[in-house]
């Protein structure tokens, strides 16, 4: 694994726009896995500004989401539809016609997840997949305890995944229960991982990869075994706090 530690999050997304940056350049129609949450905007918002200075040509590229709520139409603000539509490809200019996404609102869900998990094969498979990590060490929502040969599948959030996420709604009760996600399997399938963790919540997870674990309790721990990951972290997720506080 490549480590790359920076001082904070706003190097972590300078470097992350760069290596993304430059995979695009040289492969323009690169099948790019892309992440939502809070650790990657700043990373999406560097990379559309060196895109429009450079004018570099985005209309080829196809990005796949990592996953979705189920329950949340296209157009809410807080579906993941909605995230990649306006970190990217609205700045960009792009009509979203490649952008992959799970279908969140499907009547048949285990039929959609089947249905995705063949796109990403219709399109060649992920060539770079951006990946957060939850506190808890989920990737996707591949929550602890999920089996690593998994693939695209309906997951219930955990209640320690939906309370870290009820900063983006109103109430907690708004967080969706339900998510389809990419699956361990599926993610492990791409050619190559670009790993973002930043903040001192994140050290548990980060530390657990970083021991060399491999293991279900933390997911995240299943990239030790992937032969192409680079991982920017900020220093404070490097460290850990004695009082540390997570549950799963
Ligand atoms: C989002 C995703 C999640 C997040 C993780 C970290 O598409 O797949 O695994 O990367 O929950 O979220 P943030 O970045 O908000 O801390």
């Amino acid at each position: 694994m490549n480590v790359i530690a920076v001082d904070d999050k706003q190097e972590m997304s300078e470097k992350a726009s760069a290596i993304l940056f430059n995979e695009i350049k040289q492969n323009p129609e690169l099948v790019l896995g892309v992440a939502t949450g809070g650790t990657p905007t700043d990373t999406y918002d560097k990379l559309v500004e060196k895109v429009l200075a450079a004018s570099l040509d985005l209309s080829k590229i196809t990005t796949v989401n990592l996953d979705e709520y189920v329950g949340l139409a296209r157009e809410h603000e807080e579906s993941y539809w909605y995230y990649i539509y306006t970190h990217l490809y609205e700045p960009l200019g792009l009509s979203p016609d490649r952008a992959l996404v799970p279908y969140g609102l499907s009547d048949d869900l285990q039929e959609e997840c089947i249905r995705y998990e063949k796109s990403i094969e219709k399109v060649g498979g992920i060539d770079l997949q951006l990946l957060g990590v939850g506190r808890n060490g989920h990737i996707g929502f591949n929550e602890p305890g999920t089996p690593f040969e998994s693939k695209t599948h309906l997951v219930e959030l955990t209640d320690s995944t939906r309370q870290a996420n009820a900063r983006f709604f109103e109430h907690k009760e708004e967080v969706p229960t339900r998510a389809i996600t990419v699956g361990i399997s599926t993610i492990m399938k791409s050619r190559s991982i670009l790993l973002l963790a930043s903040g001192e919540e994140k050290a548990e997870p980060v530390n657990a990869l970083l021991r060399g674990d491999v293991g279900e309790k933390w997911p995240v721990t299943v990239l030790n075994q992937h032969p192409s990951v680079t991982l920017v972290v900020t220093k404070d997720a490097l460290e850990i706090e004695e009082d540390l506080d997570h549950d799963q």
